[in-house]
């Protein structure tokens, strides 16, 4: 049976309640509901590495800017809750923005991972990953996970996190899961379900030109900046063929997301992509090593 918690208090007290029935390691998994596979995979991943996994639902305010999509993001709880009770979540953290943020969210202290908060999606979303840093290291230290299980297809979010734990001493393990696609290529994302019918055909196209690029990539042994900027530049235009507008597409290094040097070749590269569909902003990525 999967137990229920909606305030810190609660959660700690069952949580403590299954450690001291033999859960040795416990999983978290961080969400914003309107569960799809993708979040059911990182689940099962959290499962195969813990005892007891704790999944929260909060759809969180400080992460969404002016005019994004806060007030508009699917809220579907009772269908969440059965999900992952049939697939053995153990205990739903559903907190309130009032137990979250007592002294309201402008009030409410910060963590920042600077520079890499700052660059692509970070760039077109001031403040989002802030945002995101902030709760989950407050759910972090709610749940007292011994690991945590985040999704690929945010790469640029799972990069943050992992400093974020790394600089600042979290002692939790985190876990990348791959992403999980539609079998036409369309990374999985709650996002999805505001495209309409022609969008949703057109929306493969961002991973299809990710997948271009990307054997173009490995083709080279040697690329300049001037060609991996051609490169990019083929990409945006590619997407704006098909539709999209393309906030960026850019080749960086898998570890730090810098820019690659002159001459790459032997690199763990990834391939990033952000662009908007009519009015919804999807992004993907593809690793590629040289
Ligand atoms: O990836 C998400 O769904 C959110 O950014 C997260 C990690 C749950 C924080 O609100």
């Amino acid at each position: 049976m999967m137990q229920r918690a909606s305030d810190g208090a609660e959660l700690r007290a069952i949580v403590r309640s299954l450690r001291a029935h033999g859960a040795g390691r416990v999983a978290f998994v961080p969400t914003m509901g309107a569960l799809h596979d993708g979040h059911l995979a990182l689940v099962k991943t959290a499962r195969e590495h813990a005892d007891a996994v704790v999944v929260s639902i909060f759809v969180n305010p400080l992460q969404f800017g002016a005019g994004e999509d806060f007030s508009r993001y699917p809220r579907q709880i009772e269908r969440d809750a059965a999900l992952l009770e049939s697939i053995g979540a153990d205990l739903l953290f559903l907190p309130n923005v009032a137990s979250l943020f007592p002294h309201g969210q402008e009030a409410q202290s910060r963590v920042e991972v600077p520079v890499l908060s700052d660059i692509l999606c970070g760039a077109s979303r001031p403040g989002h990953f802030v945002g995101v840093t902030t709760i989950v290291s407050k759910l972090f230290n709610l749940v007292q996970a011994d690991l945590a299980v985040f999704g690929e297809k945010d790469f640029q979010q799972l990069a943050i996190i992992r400093r974020m734990v790394a600089d600042l001493n979290f002692p939790l393990e985190i876990i990348g899961q791959p992403t999980t696609r539609e079998t036409d290529g369309l990374a999985m994302s709650s996002r999805n379900a505001y495209l309409s019918d022609d969008e949703r055909q057109r929306a493969p196209a961002l991973y299809a030109t990710l997948r271009l690029m990307a054997e173009q990539l490995r083709q080279r042994h040697h690329m300049g900046r001037s060609d991996i900027e051609r490169l990019e530049a083929e990409g945006r235009a590619a997407l704006l063929v098909s539709g999209f507008m393309p906030d960026y597409v850019a080749i960086r290094r898998a570890d730090d997301l810098s820019e690659p040097d002159e001459g790459v070749g032997d690199e763990n590269l990834v391939i990033l992509a952000a662009a908007r569909l009519g009015q919804t902003r999807l992004i993907d990525n593809i690793r590629v090593s040289t």
